[in-house]
């Protein structure tokens, strides 16, 4: 009771008017890791909601979704997006699916939990630039955003861990889990030679060598969500963005970042954290005769003695129509995760 009661204080309260949020059988994933407090469909469209308005940024000209696209998996088509501030951002636009899997948010794991995630760019002075105590003030000054927040938690004063809560709620309904590959793991399609080459050459220690970082066979996520350093540059340019060790204050965290997933990389150009590759090719061709060595470089790095893998024009191939077999039209397409008919 107790417990409860210091929940409802959290802005966690279930509503009066929520009903629980059914989410997909997802037979081939892990358990989704779920946050303590429910998901009501209530709380998913008004978070859906959040999402798409500008209401969350200082001058009222950028949303979420100003930077995160569906159609590019919510991901960015461009290296760098632009705040309101007109200033770059320093790393490029991570895509938004299966969110709920990865132990902590963006490239160098700065914010434990996805709810966590959500205060940071609205009070980003480079991003949405907004004081929390103004998206409050702005919210309850909003007649169908009070009326919504009402069904979700009750008659109270809206709050920034209700905002969290709620386009938290959002974000863990992304889930990415209908493409052919999908298909293929619970027997229901086939790949063709290509696609099926590819996948074992990417699954091959000795070939490809991607399974110990981005796992296929028996984890559909595509990533171990670990911090890693594959390759991308030698020293001292492969600490000049220190990535985890920025955060964790250790020089063996130098020049890593989070492991992103294989899936949907046909809608995520351009690739890395400095969105360095534009094209797929060039980031098999880095994997193939470009890895350099660093301090922290990753041991499961098995070529880097030899620069790469040094794989064949048809193995590079069969790695890309691989690859593409993880991109999901369905989850870029689905209306329920698009802009919302307004009020
Ligand atoms: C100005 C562009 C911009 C805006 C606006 C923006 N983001 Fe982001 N978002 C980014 C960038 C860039 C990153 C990667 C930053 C990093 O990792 O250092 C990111 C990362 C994230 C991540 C981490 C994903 C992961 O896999 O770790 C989440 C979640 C996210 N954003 C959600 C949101 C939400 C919710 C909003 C609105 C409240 C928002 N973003 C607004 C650019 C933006
Ligand atoms: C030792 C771990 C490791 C191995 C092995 C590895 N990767 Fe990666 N991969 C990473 C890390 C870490 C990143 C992000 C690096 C960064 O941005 O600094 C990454 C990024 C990528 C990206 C960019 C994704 C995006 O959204 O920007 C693709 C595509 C990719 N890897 C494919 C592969 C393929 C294909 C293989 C096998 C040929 C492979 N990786 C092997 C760790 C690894």
């Amino acid at each position: 009771m107790l417990l409860l009661l210091a929940l409802v204080g959290m802005g966690f309260g279930i509503g009066p008017a929520g009903r629980p949020y059914v989410f997909p059988a997802l037979s081939t994933f892990p358990a989704m890791p779920l946050p303590p407090h429910p998901i009501t469909i209530e709380g998913v469209a008004l978070g859906r909601r959040l999402f798409y308005d500008p209401i969350l940024s200082a001058d009222g000209t950028l949303a979420c979704a100003s930077c995160h696209h569906q159609q590019h998996a919510f991901a960015a088509s461009v290296r760098f997006d632009t705040g309101v501030s007109g200033v770059l951002q320093p790393r490029n636009t991570l895509p938004l699916f299966n969110l709920a899997w990865a132990g902590s948010m963006f490239w160098d794991g700065r914010a434990a939990t996805i709810e966590e995630q959500v205060f940071h760019p609205v009070r980003n002075a480079t991003e949405m630039n907004l004081p929390w105590t103004q998206v409050a003030q702005r919210l309850n000054g909003d007649q169908q955003y009070r009326a919504a927040f009402r069904q979700v938690f009750g008659n109270r004063l809206v709050d920034s861990t209700m905002v969290a809560n709620v386009v938290g709620q959002f974000l863990r309904t992304l889930l990415s889990y209908r493409t052919l590959y999908d298909r293929v793991i619970q027997g229901l399609d086939t790949f063709d030679k290509d696609q099926r080459m590819g996948y074992e050459l990417a699954n091959d220690m000795t070939r490809g060598d991607c399974l110990h970082c981005h796992p296929i066979d028996d984890n559909p996520l595509g990533t171990t969500f670990l911090f890693s350093n594959n390759g991308l540059d030698a020293a001292p340019a492969a600490f000049a963005d220190k990535g985890r060790g920025a955060v964790t204050g250790r020089a063996a965290d130098n020049g890593k970042f989070k492991i992103p997933s294989l899936r949907n990389l046909a809608y995520t150009a351009p690739y890395m954290h400095d969105g360095r590759f534009a094209t797929l090719a060039d980031v098999i061709d880095f994997y193939s005769e470009g890895v350099k060595p660093s301090p922290t470089i990753d041991n499961k790095m098995e070529f880097v003695h030899m620069g790469g893998a040094h794989l064949s024009a048809t193995e590079k191939r069969q790695i890309m129509a691989f690859l593409l077999t993880m991109s999901d039209t369905a989850f870029v397409t689905d209306p329920a995760h698009g802009a919302p008919q307004p009020w």
